[in-house]
């Protein structure tokens, strides 16, 4: 069985963050969205990998490399436009050699890792086998309609949504999937989704089956989404101290302080994660917050946010809620008149209290 990762698209809804990078390297608990898929799969007894990469390709490629630091073999597929799931799935045909595949959506994040989903398709062969979860705002996602444990229906982000089931990002697929994805037509927003590739075998009488996701399911598309995959995270890690504490500094709760992190005048509340050669100096670092790795945090208030590598927070009272790029300086002025001055990328959000 292989794995077909999708790690493309340009990830709209996390500008401007993805205006320089992947989406699917957003570190989550300072490691890429994109890396616990990966694991998950090798877990699951997968080891040969294509990922399917759009404009951000080179960056996947630097991070992810041959595959070797997961125990995979990776090989990359170039998805000229990004014109769907299904697309993606035409585009991956040789790398697929009709084999039958687990298809893991870069973006998306499932705790409890997919051994028994794989375990499951392994066993019973079905055609098709996707993954449902409950969830409240099903019109955002595709929603599935079963009849007697059966799939009957499946619809792409329905305006009136007939169940609370979403589809997952991952999919299990028999190499039957091809004639469906060669056979229907772009949805309304120009897309070949897998959605109706699937409805077209459930069609054609074809085994579509299901298995509920137990555990938290996140698809980190969004910053609030992000933020809580971020929460999630933290609170299942073990407490790692590689990092120097001065005797001044209090650390509450589970702190994680990687290589050569340090920790002066400070007190941190965890779950928190402090990434490798980042400093907190003069600083209260609060709950649910992950600082990857170069950052300074100095005499400033954050809590329950991401901040990405290099940046600089100095004088800053109380960030919260925040997902902070990479090479960012956030500093007080005492220059008058007393205003905020603001150098913000396209697409920037910016909440002043
Ligand atoms: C895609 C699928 C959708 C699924 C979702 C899961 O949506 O089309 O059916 O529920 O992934 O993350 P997209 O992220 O392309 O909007």
């Amino acid at each position: 069985m292989k794995g077909l990762v999708l790690s493309g698209g340009k990830g709209t809804r996390l500008r401007p963050i993805t205006h320089t990078g992947a989406k699917q390297l957003v570190p989550i608990a300072n490691k890429p969205v994109l890396f616990y898929g990966l694991e998950a799969l090798v877990e699951a007894g997968i080891e040969e990998i294509g990922i399917v990469v759009g404009d951000t390709g080179e960056e996947i490629r630097r991070a992810v490399g041959d595959g070797s630091q997961f125990g995979a073999r990776v090989e990359y597929i170039s998805q000229l436009q990004p014109l769907g799931l299904a697309h993606a799935v035409q585009t991956a045909r040789s790398f697929l050699e009709g084999s039958p595949f687990v298809m893991y959506l870069g973006d998306n994040f499932i705790t409890g890792g997919i051994h028994s989903v794989v375990e499951e398709f392994r066993r019973d062969s079905p055609d098709v086998l996707i993954l449902l979860k409950q969830m409240p705002d099903p019109e955002r996602f595709g929603v599935a309609e079963l009849e007697q444990g059966r799939v009957v229906r499946l619809e792409e982000k329905p305006v009136k949504p007939r169940s609370d089931l979403v589809l997952v990002g991952v999919y299990c697929f028999q190499p039957s999937i091809f004639e469906a994805v060669d056979s229907i037509s772009p949805s309304a927003r120009g897309e070949l989704e897998i959605t109706d590739a699937i409805q077209w075998q459930i069609d054609r009488g074809r085994r579509v089956t299901s298995h509920l996701v137990e555990g938290r399911w996140i698809d980190t598309g969004k910053m609030d989404d992000l933020l809580e995959c971020n929460r999630v995270v933290l609170d299942m890690l073990e407490e790692r101290r590689e990092g120097t504490v001065s005797a001044d500094s209090k650390l509450l709760g589970k702190v994680i302080l990687e290589e050569g992190s340090e920790v002066v005048h400070s007190t941190i509340r965890g779950p928190v994660i402090v990434g490798a050669h980042t400093r907190v100096v003069d600083s209260f670092v609060g709950p649910f917050t992950a600082l990857y790795h170069h950052v300074l945090v100095e005499g400033s208030e954050i809590e329950h946010s991401i901040v990405l590598e290099h940046t600089v927070i100095r004088g800053a009272s109380k960030i919260e809620d925040s997902l902070i790029g990479r090479d960012v300086v956030i500093e007080k002025s005492d220059t008058r008149p007393r205003a905020h001055k603001l150098m913000l990328g396209d697409h920037s959000r910016v909440s002043l209290a």
